[in-house]
């Protein structure tokens, strides 16, 4: 299997520096993936090196350029000869959930492009949309906004790279976790509580039933944990 590649623009690279942390540091220190962090501001133009400028149409904050994104896009699109992914974050976006981490966990190219201000010139996803060997997806993390992108391609690249065969110990541990729990109608459960030792403290008791070495009973209450959990959430 071909190593998975990521690419992240934005001109605040430092962001992004939690990549090289934790699972995701190791990911790629094991070349299970490639992580490159592009700065927007290499591809910027003239002395001022400016990478926004006013809306068109009035109104308050700033645009960013579609040329600088461009050259930094098809900079980074050369580095592979396959398809591209091109993620544009923000809040105007398909929501982001597990469903669609697993959908592009299987891509070989993903590039976040991370936006600021009052966003990114509207025609890169347009003509993203146009050009071959492009895919353009507009992801939101949340109904909220953030200051850029930034944030939301770490959240978004966390969970699409443990994922990723080899990435995490104990791949069984990917199947008894919230969002990957199924219901009796196939939805998406929450994942069941967890306890550890001792069996008492500060007067709380484990459930006795995890207690009892009986397997069947364990899954029968962890699952319908897992139901009434997310019942009470989705009330
Ligand atoms: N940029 C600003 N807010 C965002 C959000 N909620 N999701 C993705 N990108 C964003």
């Amino acid at each position: 299997m071909s190593k998975l590649q990521f690419d992240v623009i934005s001109i605040f690279p430092e962001y992004l520096a939690p990549l090289s942390l934790s699972l995701v540091g190791k990911a790629q220190e094991n070349e299970l993936i490639d992580i490159a962090i592009t700065d927007l501001r290499d591809f910027a133009q003239g002395a001022h090196k400016s990478v926004d400028d006013t809306p068109y149409g009035g109104g308050a904050g700033m645009v960013m350029s579609a040329e600088p994104w461009a050259n930094a896009i098809e900079s980074v699109a050369q580095k592979s000869t396959g398809h591209h992914e091109l993620i544009m974050l923000t809040p105007a976006g398909k929501r982001f959930d597990q469903s669609m981490a697993y959908e592009l966990a299987q891509k070989e190219h993903l590039i976040f492009a991370c936006g600021r201000y009052e966003g990114i010139d509207y025609r890169i996803t347009e003509h993203y949309q146009g050009v071959e060997n492009f895919t353009v997806r507009e992801i939101s993390i949340g109904d909220y906004v953030l200051n850029g992108g930034e944030v939301a391609a770490l959240v978004i690249l966390e969970a699409i790279i443990r994922l990723i065969p080899g990435v995490i110990g104990n791949p069984a541990s990917l199947e008894e976790e919230s969002h990957s729990i199924r219901g009796e109608e196939n939805e998406n459960l929450v994942e069941y509580p967890s306890y550890t030792k001792p069996a008492s403290w500060r007067g709380h008791e484990v459930p006795p039933v995890l207690l009892s070495g009986n397997h069947a009973e364990i899954a029968r209450w962890r699952s319908a944990q897992s139901e009434a959990r997310t019942r009470q959430l989705r009330e």
